[in-house]
Formats: structure tokens, C-alpha cells, sequence
């Protein structure tokens, strides 16, 4: 969770030269904070360890959707790779050229897609023939021209876990192959599509190059035979899904994927698109918590933060480990075993099981490290608690990105209708 914008100074926690402990004070807890630096650092490095194939950079958004962070990417020249009206409006108000988004997705609707439409949306990648259809009704609808590349299943299993695997055949994701020149045909027979290539995206927080290399191979066969039938291949879509090291495993192998690239997909004389989301962002960003209570029991020893599963949901969904570090380091020396649980009634509800840390108080702050990516954006309100707040730091400057909501206004939301006495 460390690196050259996340480090203890003087035995106080900091991202870049802000104090977490200070903004903490100021912001309350939870609260996410994130690098403006690491985010630019993360972007310009992918964009150097790919130049031999200059690709569009299109992030996805998913990972983290504050405009704030976006319009990090925007400004460095990225591109966005979206999935719903509310990602299209986040990309686009965070200054993402139009031309540069793409919009995937297996269930966009008709609504959504007149809109990405009406904004001058400049890829669909489409995973059915259905889809392609409707796609061809929405452009019709508002005259425009679809450019769509066609995402096929390679079948290969990759990624993290199998709850974010997506490249196999019973995933939902893609066309399978046997079925890509159908979708190819009937792109080029409809008025309003304009046939631009293929896309692939086999899953997630993967860490080794070999399922790329098994995709590449499947996509570039793909490429040619389609070739030769006379369809348009000009664009190859590479997805995302680049790992980092959450529990000290090594790196993701740049050079490695960057060389298969070369390799397999560069002699085709495409335009590439990669669609990355977690490791542009996830390293810049800390979910600071405080110690409600410490509780003990013969067996365990618990250290019961403010921060819970709704906020960062990925050790509850994938049993993720992040790392975790006091804000302040203590003194003293010694260490012992914690249970780090959050105040929700799930025992899922556990960031780390038997973690070794020094003698901590209640009200002692704590930070979730590597939560940039997948941690803000899949928080919801369980057990009604509001979604936390997130912060921007640069330098030692810092700002409040998107305020902690009011309880009030969000049970506002909630309706009792006028007929439900009993
Ligand atoms: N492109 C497409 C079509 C995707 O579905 C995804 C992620 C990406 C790109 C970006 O993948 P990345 O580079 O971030 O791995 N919530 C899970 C991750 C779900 C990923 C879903 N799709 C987690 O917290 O690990």
C-alpha cells in the first residue's frame, strides 16, 4: 500500500504531503482518499510501458467514477470505457472526448443508447446479435452511424477469482466465436452500422501474462478469417483486467503482455483499445477508518473500525485482503493478532482475519490500503448507513471531492404511501 505518494513521515501516515490524520479530523471517518499524483504517475506509465503500440487508453470508469478522478485521465488524454447513461455523463462531465469512449456492456438499453447516440459516443461494443439489432433501431431513431466492434467469448479463464472471471463460454459476456461472422454479417447488411472490429475482455485482477496470450491468438485467427470473408477489421479492443499485487505477489508483467501485443496483434495493422480500471487507480487511494471499540473474547481479539462491508465490499464479495496500517505508528514495541471487523451485523463484515499489528486503542486510526479501484463505487447504504465521503489530495493541498451524504436527505427519499394505514 506504500509507494513514492503513500508513506509514513515522521511516523504520521500521508498521501503525497497531506496528513491523513489531519484530514480525517477535518472529513470525519470513513473516508476515501486518494493521489492525484499516483493516479497521473499510473497513467503515464501504462502509456510508456505501451508506446511501441500507442493503444487509446479507454479507463474504466467503473473502478472509481468520480468526475474528479476521470478528469485526472481526461486531461492526460484517455479515454473512457463505459456501461451505463450514468458512466457516459460522468465521462463526459469530467472532460472525456466523446470520440474516445467506448460503451460496452451486455444489457444497454434503448434509452441509453440513443443518448450515448445523441452524444457522439465513438464505440459500441456490442455481445449480441439482439443488442446489435436494437443498436441499429436506436441509431436509425436518431440518425446516426454506429461504429461497433463485435465482443467475442475466446473462452478462456482468467482473472482473480470466478466471480470476475468473464472470458469463458458459460459467462455471459460476448459472442462466442462460432457465432462472431454472423454478428459480423449482419453488422455489415444493417443501414446504420458501421462494422469497426473486435473486442475482448476475459476478466479481472489478472497477474500473469498467458490467458492474454491464449485471447490474443484467439482474437488474431479471428481477425484474419474475417479478413478473408471481406469484413472490416480495423480496430482491436484488448479489455482490461491488469492485477496488482493486493498480498505481495510480484508485479503484473508489462513488458511481457506489451511484447504478446507486439507480437500477435500489432502485425495485423490495427488501432488498439485497452480498457484499463484497477491499475490506474487502485493504488492511489486509502479508506481511513477510526477504532470504534476493541473487544476481546478468550479466543480473538477484535478491533472494531467505523468503516464496514458497505463501503468496501471487496473482501465480503472475493475474500480480498487489502492492507491495513495504523495512521500513527506507536511507539511502543510488540505486536499482536486483531480480528479488523466493521460495525455491520455479517460476519462477512471482516477486513482481516488475525492480523499482526501493535497494541491499538479505540479511536486509533486505521487505513485499508490499495481501495482506489472497486472500493467507492461498489459501496451502497446496508444497514442504513451513508455512503462515505472522498477526497482528493495533491500536494498538500486537499479537497472534499464528494461530501459525506446527510441522513436526513436520504431518508427523505423514502415514501410512506397515503393509503397504508391498516
Ligand atoms: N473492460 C470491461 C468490459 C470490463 O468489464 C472491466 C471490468 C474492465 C474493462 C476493467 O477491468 P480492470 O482493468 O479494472 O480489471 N469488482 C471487481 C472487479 C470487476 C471488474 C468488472 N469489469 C473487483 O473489485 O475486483
Amino acid at each position: 500500500m506504500f509507494n513514492e505518494d503513500i508513506q509514513y513521515v515522521s511516523g504520521e501516515l500521508c498521501v503525497e504531503n497531506a496528513s491523513l490524520a489531519r484530514i480525517a479530523e477535518k472529513t470525519g471517518t470513513p473516508c476515501y482518499v486518494y493521489s492525484f499524483n499516483r493516479i497521473k504517475r499510473n497513467f503515464l506509465e501504462l502509456e510508456s510501458v505501451f508506446a511501441s503500440f500507442s493503444p487509446l487508453i479507454a479507463y474504466a470508469v467503473k473502478a472509481n467514477s468520480n468526475i474528479a478522478v476521470i478528469n485526472i485521465l481526461a486531461q492526460l488524454g484517455a479515454g473512457a470505457d463505459v456501461v451505463s447513461m450514468g458512466e457516459i455523463r460522468r465521462s463526459l462531465t469530467a472532460g472525456i472526448a466523446p470520440g474516445k469512449v467506448v460503451f460496452s456492456g451486455v444489457g444497454k438499453t434503448g434509452t441509453e443508447m440513443e443518448f450515448a447516440f445523441g452524444n457522439g459516443i465513438g464505440q459500441y461494443n456490442i455481445e449480441s446479435l439482439e443488442e446489435l439489432h436494437d443498436l441499429n433501431a436506436a441509431a436509425v431513431a436518431t440518425r446516426r452511424i454506429a461504429n461497433v466492434a463485435v465482443r467475442v467469448n475466446p473462452d478462456v479463464a482468467a482473472g482473480g477469482h470466478a466471480k470476475i472471471s468473464t472470458g469463458r463460454s458459460p459467462d455471459k459476456f460476448g459472442i462466442p466465436l462460432a457465432m462472431a461472422e454472423d454478428a459480423c454479417r449482419a453488422a455489415a447488411e444493417l443501414s446504420n452500422i458501421n462494422l469497426t472490429g473486435l473486442g475482448v475482455h476475459i476478466g479481472s485482477q489478472i497477474m500473469d501474462v498467458a490467458p492474454y496470450v491464449d485471447a490474443f491468438r484467439v482474437i488474431a485467427c479471428k481477425t484474419v478469417e474475417l479478413r478473408e470473408k471481406g469484413y472490416t477489421i480495423n480496430t482491436l479492443d484488448l479489455g482490461g483486467g491488469f492485477g496488482i499485487p493486493y498480498d505481495n505477489e510480484k508485479k503484473f508483467p508489462y513488458a511481457a503482455y506489451s511484447d504478446a501485443v507486439r507480437e500477435l496483434i500489432q502485425p495485423l495493422g490495427v488501432r488498439i483499445i485497452v480498457e484499463p480500471g484497477r491499475s490506474l487507480v487502485a493504488d492511489a487511494g486509502l479508506l481511513v477508518s477510526r477504532a470504534v471499540r476493541t473487544k476481546e473474547t478468550p479466543l480473538r481479539k477484535f478491533l472494531i473500525l467505523d468503516a464496514a462491508m458497505n463501503d468496501l465490499m471487496r473482501p465480503a464479495l472475493y475474500d480480498a485482503t487489502h492492507p491495513l496500517a495504523p495512521v500513527v505508528m506507536a511507539d511502543e514495541p510488540g505486536a499482536e493478532l486483531w480480528d479488523i471487523v466493521g460495525p455491520v451485523c455479517e460476519t462477512s463484515d471482516t477486513f482481516a482475519r488475525q492480523h499482526v499489528m501493535k497494541r491499538q486503542d479505540r479511536d486509533g486510526l486505521v487505513a485499508i490500503g490499495l481501495t482506489g479501484a472497486y472500493g467507492a463505487t461498489l459501496a451502497n447504504e446496508y444497514n442504513s448507513r451513508p455512503l462515505v465521503p472522498e477526497v482528493m489530495v495533491k500536494g498538500s493541498e486537499w479537497k472534499v471531492i464528494r461530501p459525506r451524504p446527510d441522513l436526513a436527505e436520504i431518508l427523505s427519499r423514502d415514501q410512506i404511501p397515503d393509503w397504508s394505514q391498516n
